[in-house]
């Protein structure tokens, strides 16, 4: 199964990504509101998933509409489009296919049935498209993978982060599919621990070789040369830096010191050219998160907490991007714009 998908009878069927990896549970969800919750509290997460997830929720308020004419759909899909850019800032893939569906609805010419119908088919086209742009982002990686390498990853940028099969672990799994023997260190993401619970409970129901650290452990495992390359996702690609999960930067300056490629593997939907880091709002996440551990308090009661859920990786540390149209090295990044342009 896909990790989001559309039922026909107006349903949006997701994992609740918060029981992972010890409880399966699925959600399904039938008004913005509920998908916008999911979306809050990190039920469904992974900047490409939000863009699918986003896309659906249109998809809903369309499919239950009782709108009589376009202009009061529009109005509709308008009112659901400024609670989903509500909900996380960071990620560019949400806003992008939120943009993508109302720019077709306001020039769509049609019944407000017809628009509905609409809305629905291009958020399936997204969902599409995103899967598959991670079967080309893993086949133009692969090449970057030789037989025998261990590939460290931050957070989880799979299978549940996306559509389906993952950007940088698509790249994993493409390389695996070519017979190579490929290993994995994960590094378990406080807080949310999105690498411990997510990233190896994926390639464990894969067998794909997965050891998991601390992200303290990082330098260590680095200056031990137990790494050969770094492939991290991105939650939106600017014109001087990546934004991706709080301590991709660290990992990408110790990736430089000990000489080990650092790339990035994420679809066009997340490159945003038009803007540079400063720019971006970087989300910042509840206390809670930071001062709990397993549901046990671990710092004392008044101590001040600094919880951003991202950081930025300026583009000097990047080796390559990896996208679904091909590998941009060093020398190319300034074309990310026209590559976007392109869309
Ligand atoms: O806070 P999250 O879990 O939504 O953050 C996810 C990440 O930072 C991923 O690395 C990124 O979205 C790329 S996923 C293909």
């Amino acid at each position: 199964m896909r990790t989001i998908e559309w039922r026909e009878e107006g349903t949006v069927v997701t994992i609740n990504q918060l029981k992972l990896p010890h409880e399966t549970e699925f959600l399904e969800l039938r008004t913005c509101d509920e998908v916008a919750e999911a979306i809050k509290t990190m039920k469904i997460r992974g900047a490409p998933l939000l863009g699918a997830a986003a896309a659906y929720a249109l998809a809903l308020t369309a499919h239950y509409s009782k709108a009589k004419d376009k202009k009061a759909l529009i109005r509709e899909l308008e009112a659901a489009a400024e609670k989903l850019r509500k909900t996380r800032p960071t990620g560019v893939n949400l806003f992008w296919a939120v943009d993508r569906i109302l720019d077709k609805a306001h020039t769509f010419n049609g019944s407000a049935r017809e628009l509905a119908a609409m809305v629905v088919e291009e958020a399936k086209k997204i969902a599409d498209e995103d899967a598959m742009a991670n079967r080309a982002i893993g086949r133009h990686g692969a090449q970057l993978l030789e037989d025998g390498d261990v590939v460290l990853t931050h957070c989880n940028a799979g299978a549940l982060a996306t559509v389906e099969y993952g950007t940088a672990l698509g790249v994993v799994r493409a390389a695996v599919e070519q017979g190579k023997k490929i290993s994995v260190i994960a590094t378990e993401t406080r807080p949310k621990l999105q690498g411990a619970r997510l990233t190896t409970y994926e390639l464990k129901r894969d067998g794909i070789p997965v050891m998991l650290i601390s992200d303290t452990m990082v330098g260590y495992v680095m200056y031990r040369r137990m790494v050969d390359k770094v492939i991290v996702g991105a939650d939106r690609i600017v014109r001087d830096a990546v934004i991706n999960k709080i301590g991709t930067y660290q990992i990408a300056v110790l990736a430089k010191e000990h000489g080990i490629p650092f790339y990035v593997a994420a679809p066009k939907s997340t490159f945003d050219p038009t803007r540079t880091s400063t720019e971006v709002p970087i989300e910042e996440r509840s206390p809670e998160e930071v001062l709990y551990v397993g549901g046990e308090r671990i710092a004392p009661e008044g101590v001040a907490v600094f919880n951003p859920a991202f950081d930025i990786t300026p583009l000097k540390y990047v080796t390559a991007i990896i996208c679904e149209d091909g590998i941009l090295y060093k020398g190319d990044f300034s074309s990310l714009s026209r590559t976007a342009e392109k869309q």
